[in-house]
């Protein structure tokens, strides 16, 4: 595959080919160089980095020092495909000003061609303003975890009639405002679908069934190297925490045993 830089034009021609588009979560080089050489289009330095790589209970409590730390890492692994790093929880809910600083942060400081940040209709001025200020924004509704505390648990959203007509509107707000793309997370397939018909720009599917543009999914919990929590729409694509446990297993078994180094590991 020709590695043509993927940009917000490249996103938008792809969901009006209806070509799909597969996105990824990476919080580190190492893993940004490997999802990017396996051709994955959108990478995102995702706030998940606070269940899967701090061990926090949510993503509530990642700072905007730690998110512009990892995106920093991330894009300069990345040639090919486009990076978004997530705004985290109260970097833009309390004022326009405070999101326009923060999202400049996470462009100038972690070198990242977008931000992601959570909500609808109720964030829509906020998108406006930072895409004014040429800010690409993703967003992002249905499941929004920095809300879990609102919400209570991780269960679907958009299961009744009235959350249905919302998360709709929310999409349109959405494009209206300017953004280049949403992400929309665990509801119903139907809704997924609908969202997608409804709206210009792509839009990429989390537990929100096959009909949306793109599908994305946490790369820890597709790799299999993390298993505190695994909603439904998590497919493994590998057992690595497995092999990673047997593998360690071995080289501790081979110091006891005295096996490891060799004389061909020894100067
Ligand atoms: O933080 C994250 O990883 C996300 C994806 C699950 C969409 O928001």
């Amino acid at each position: 595959m020709a590695r043509i830089k993927i940009t917000t034009a490249t996103l938008r021609e792809m969901k009006a080919r209806h070509e799909r588009i597969s996105a990824l979560t990476a919080y580190d080089h190492l893993f940004a160089q490997l999802l990017d050489q396996a051709s994955v289009d959108i990478v995102l330095v995702g706030d998940s980095v606070g269940t899967v790589m701090q061990g926090r209970e949510t993503t509530v409590t990642v700072t905007m020092d730690q998110m512009v730390y990892h995106t920093e890492l991330v894009s300069r692994g990345i040639e090919r495909a486009f990076v978004v790093g997530d705004m985290p929880f109260l970097s833009y809910q309390v004022s326009i000003e405070d999101a326009m600083r923060n999202a400049g942060r996470l462009l100038k400081e972690g070198r990242a061609e977008a931000v992601k940040l959570e909500g609808g209709a109720v964030v829509a001025p906020t998108v406006a303003r930072l895409v004014a200020a040429g800010i690409p924004v993703m967003g992002h509704i249905g499941l929004t975890p920095q809300s879990i505390h609102q919400f209570g648990s991780y269960k679907a959203r958009g299961q009744d009639e009235g959350e249905r007509r919302q998360i709709v509107d929310d999409a349109r707000s959405l494009e209206q405002a300017g953004a280049f793309a949403v992400v929309v997370e665990k509801v119903p397939a139907e809704l997924g679908a609908e969202i997608t018909r409804s709206v210009q720009i792509p839009v990429i599917g989390i537990g929100a069934g096959p009909h949306c543009d793109g599908q994305i999914l946490v790369t820890h919990d597709m790799l299999g190297l993390f298993s505190r929590f695994r909603p439904r729409f998590v497919r493994r694509y590998a057992e690595l925490g497995r092999l990673i446990g047997s593998a360690v297993a071995s080289y501790a078994q081979d110091v006891r045993d005295g096996t490891f180094p060799s004389a061909d590991e020894s100067y």
